[in-house]
């Protein structure tokens, strides 16, 4: 892309951001990311999130799903929120900083929950866009079989997953193996969501529990 086209495209992004309803109320209310509003408005329809939610925060920075996660829930419930990238603290919510992908940190994550299984997997991971198809396809699919390897680890019979996805191929695989792991698959898109973008949610419901060949079956 020449510098002329990547100058307006970054003005027209900027310009795009200044105008979002949702980008200035984040701001007016001193939240992290304008995607503290897809959380809220998902979790106000489905009642994903109680006080005594046990969940994990996958892909949590800068941290708003973490914020709104860490309002609605109070002692039993626990907060744990994993990212490659740095995040600032967030009262109440634990958070582990490395790649989720890496079995290593997600063998970190297990012990902060103290092998407790989980009510709720919140996944709004992206991985970095190279514009080339098969790669960006590769890279989601490593991610999503993170998500539901690690359900299959760490999420109560009858608990819930959210993972974000852009539609396409993996997204259709993802539904079909959600699938034959939930009860309920829907596919999601809330309004704080930006309507041109490829991006859906997935909410998996009814986990079924691990199948006996695979790893821990509580
Ligand atoms: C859209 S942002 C999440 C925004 C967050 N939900 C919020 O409300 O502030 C996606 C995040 O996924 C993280 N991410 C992508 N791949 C990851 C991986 N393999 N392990 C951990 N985090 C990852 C990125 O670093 C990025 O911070």
């Amino acid at each position: 892309m020449s510098a002329g086209k990547r100058k307006r495209k970054s003005g027209n992004w900027a310009r795009r951001q200044e105008r979002d309803p949702f980008v200035r109320k984040a701001r007016a209310d001193g939240l992290r990311a304008r995607a503290f509003f897809k959380l809220e408005q998902i979790d106000e329809k489905y009642r994903l999130i109680r006080p005594s939610t046990r969940l994990v925060d996958l892909g949590s920075a800068p941290g708003s799903w973490s914020q709104y996660a860490a309002r609605k829930v109070a002692d039993p419930g626990q907060v744990v929120a994993v990212d490659l990238l740095p995040m600032d603290s967030v009262p109440g919510v634990t958070f582990l900083q490395g790649d989720f992908t890496d079995q290593a940190v997600l063998e970190q994550v297990l012990t902060a929950l103290d092998d407790t299984p989980l009510d709720l997997v919140l996944s709004d991971m992206a991985p970095n866009i190279s514009g080339v198809r098969a790669t960006d396809e590769a890279r989601a699919e490593v991610l999503q079989d993170a998500v539901l390897g690690f359900c299959f680890r760490a999420l109560r019979r009858g608990g819930v997953l959210l993972t974000k996805l852009f539609e396409g191929e993996t997204a259709t695989r993802m539904r079909r193996h959600m699938g034959e792991a939930f009860d309920h698959v829907q596919a999601i898109k809330p309004a704080a969501s930006r309507a041109r973008s490829r991006e859906i949610y997935l909410l998996g419901r009814g986990f079924r529990g691990a199948p006996a060949n695979q790893g821990d079956t509580r």
